[in-house]
Parts: C-alpha cells; sequence; structure tokens
C-alpha cells in the first residue's frame, strides 16, 4: 500500500484531470512527480512538484519518470481514434514496460461506457487489460461526463458492469475534482484493490470517507483481463496479435513481482 512518504508518478499531468490530481496527491503530503512532455506549461504547478519530461509514445523518454516511484496515476489521453493506440493504450504500456516489473501501485482512468465498442474505446480497454495483467495492484476507474453535475450532485456512486452506453451525460456526470479526490484516494486505499469502478455523482452531499464505497465493490476476477461484470467485451482471443504479445510480455515480470506485494 502507498505510503505517506510515497512517490506517485501522474501521467496525464497537465491535462483537465490530471492538474487536479497533481495539486490533490500534493495537499496530501505525497511527494508527486508530473510527467510533461517537454515544452509543456508546467508553470501552474506549485514548487513542491517535480516536473519530468518524457512522451507516453515513446518508451526510451520515460525511465527518468519512473525511477523510484512507488505508484502512478493515469489520467492522460489523445481525444482522438487515430491516436488511442498510440497514446491511450501505448502510455500504459510504455510506462509498464520502463517498470521492469517493479512492485507499484497503479490507478487507471478510462472512461463510462469503455466496453461499447469503438475505436478510441477499445484502446482504452485494452489498456485495462494490460494494467490487469500486470498483476500490480491496481483500481480503475471509469469516470462519467467531466463537469456536467450540478453542485448539489456531489454523492459519490460506484457502479461495475459498464451498463451505460448512452454515450451522453445521461450515462453519470462527475466533477473534475472528485474524480481526482477517488484515484489519489485509491492508492492508499486496501478495499480499492483490483477493482474496477464507473464513477458517477448524484444528488447529495460528497461522502466524507470513500472507504466503505470501495470496500462495498467486487473484486476482478483473477482468471480474467476483464472488470467483473463486464459484458460483450471483446473476447480475448479475438484482439490484435500485438494486443497478444504486449500482454505476454508484461505478464513475465509481474510473476517475481507478485511475491513482494500483499
Ligand atoms: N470529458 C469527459 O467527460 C470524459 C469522461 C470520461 C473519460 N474521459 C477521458 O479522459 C481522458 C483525459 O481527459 P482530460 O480532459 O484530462 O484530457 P486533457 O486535458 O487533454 O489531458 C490529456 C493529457 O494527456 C497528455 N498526453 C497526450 N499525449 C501525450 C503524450 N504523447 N505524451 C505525454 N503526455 C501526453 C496531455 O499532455 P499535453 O498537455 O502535452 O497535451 C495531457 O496532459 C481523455 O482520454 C477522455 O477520453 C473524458
Amino acid at each position: 500500500m502507498l505510503t505517506q512518504s510515497g512517490t506517485i508518478l501522474v501521467v496525464g499531468a497537465t491535462g483537465s484531470i490530471g492538474t487536479l490530481v497533481t495539486a490533490e496527491a500534493a495537499s496530501r503530503g505525497y511527494r508527486v512527480r508530473a510527467l510533461a512532455r517537454p515544452g509543456a506549461d508546467t508553470s501552474a504547478f506549485g514548487d513542491g512538484v517535480e516536473v519530468v519530461h518524457g512522451d507516453l509514445t515513446d518508451s526510451a523518454t520515460l525511465g527518468d519518470a519512473v525511477d523510484g516511484i512507488d505508484a502512478v496515476i493515469f489520467t492522460h489521453g489523445a481525444h482522438q481514434g487515430s491516436l488511442a493506440e498510440k497514446v491511450d493504450y501505448g502510455g500504459v504500456r510504455n510506462v509498464l514496460t520502463a517498470l521492469h516489473g517493479r512492485p507499484v501501485r497503479i490507478a487507471l482512468m478510462t472512461a463510462i461506457g469503455v466496453t461499447k465498442r469503438s475505436e478510441g474505446h477499445d484502446w482504452k480497454r485494452r489498456a485495462e487489460r494490460l494494467v490487469r495483467a500486470s498483476e500490480l495492484p491496481y483500481t480503475i476507474v471509469r469516470p462519467g461526463w467531466f463537469d456536467y453535475n450540478q453542485p448539489t450532485e456531489q454523492r459519490i456512486r460506484m457502479l461495475q458492469g459498464d451498463r451505460r452506453w448512452a454515450s451522453d451525460p445521461s450515462d453519470g456526470v462527475i466533477s473534475r475534482q472528485q474524480i481526482a479526490e477517488v484515484l489519489v484516494t485509491a492508492l492508499a486505499t486496501p478495499h480499492a484493490q483490483h477493482k474496477t469502478l464507473e464513477l458517477v455523482a448524484e444528488q447529495g452531499a460528497a461522502p466524507h470517507d470513500l472507504s466503505p464505497l470501495f470496500a462495498a465493490l467486487e473484486t476482478d476476477p483473477a482468471t480474467s483481463l476483464d472488470g467483473v461484470h463486464d459484458t460483450n467485451n471483446l473476447p480475448l482471443p479475438q484482439e490484435p496479435s500485438r494486443v497478444h504479445d504486449d500482454l505476454a510480455a508484461l505478464r513475465r515480470p509481474r510473476r517475481s513481482a507478485r511475491t513482494t506485494h500483499g
């Protein structure tokens, strides 16, 4: 479990969620390392945030970013289907590869409706499979529509099975700030481990403690690379061969890493 002195790498740190995750983690006293592309404006980060440059599409640039980290929060995204393989999926693969099987705690943000087939969703869902295959302790968070909530919609609901496929805010809404809080909290919450959830907010007050919400969720089955209760997911044998290669490569080091994790 992540301890208070741990170092968290934020991937996508300059983004709309990553900026808030970086600030939230720093405010809780963690050492925070922000991954930014060379030339990115990082002036908004506080003095305590270490900025490391790298490009998610090039694993050779990620060594400094993962050096000595205890946890990583993935909040990156390309917003274009054509770049989803390189960025949304490739970024996760490249960071996990750069770790060389070292045990770190992972929080991965994807999206509500991610199991509804589309090019962008497919690559995010494959990134989820990479994380599950790594056997590192993880939490996968699939948020609803960012900041479409009314101010009075702060009561957090965690769902499983990814049944909301309208692809509009009727699927669920949540503030960016609450997404950041859930991602950071997950890292230090034992009940959040090996769980996949859809994250939305409904009418009511924000919870004081997220732990009971995480505890009420089911763990992803150890025998599957999908979230518990996910349906209509692309069958594993139908994944492209390059995805099978990535899954196989990431599975090898995790067996030795598993013994060091509770
Ligand atoms: N909007 C919604 O309601 C909603 C709901 C659920 C999920 N999502 C998903 O959430 C994800 C993130 O959203 P967001 O609003 O935070 O996006 P954003 O503001 O565009 O942030 C994306 C982050 O990814 C980084 N990035 C992209 N390509 C990179 C690369 N090659 N190397 C390193 N970093 C790279 C960006 O860096 P730069 O600053 O250098 O570009 C930025 O930090 C998206 O994929 C989106 O699909 C959105």
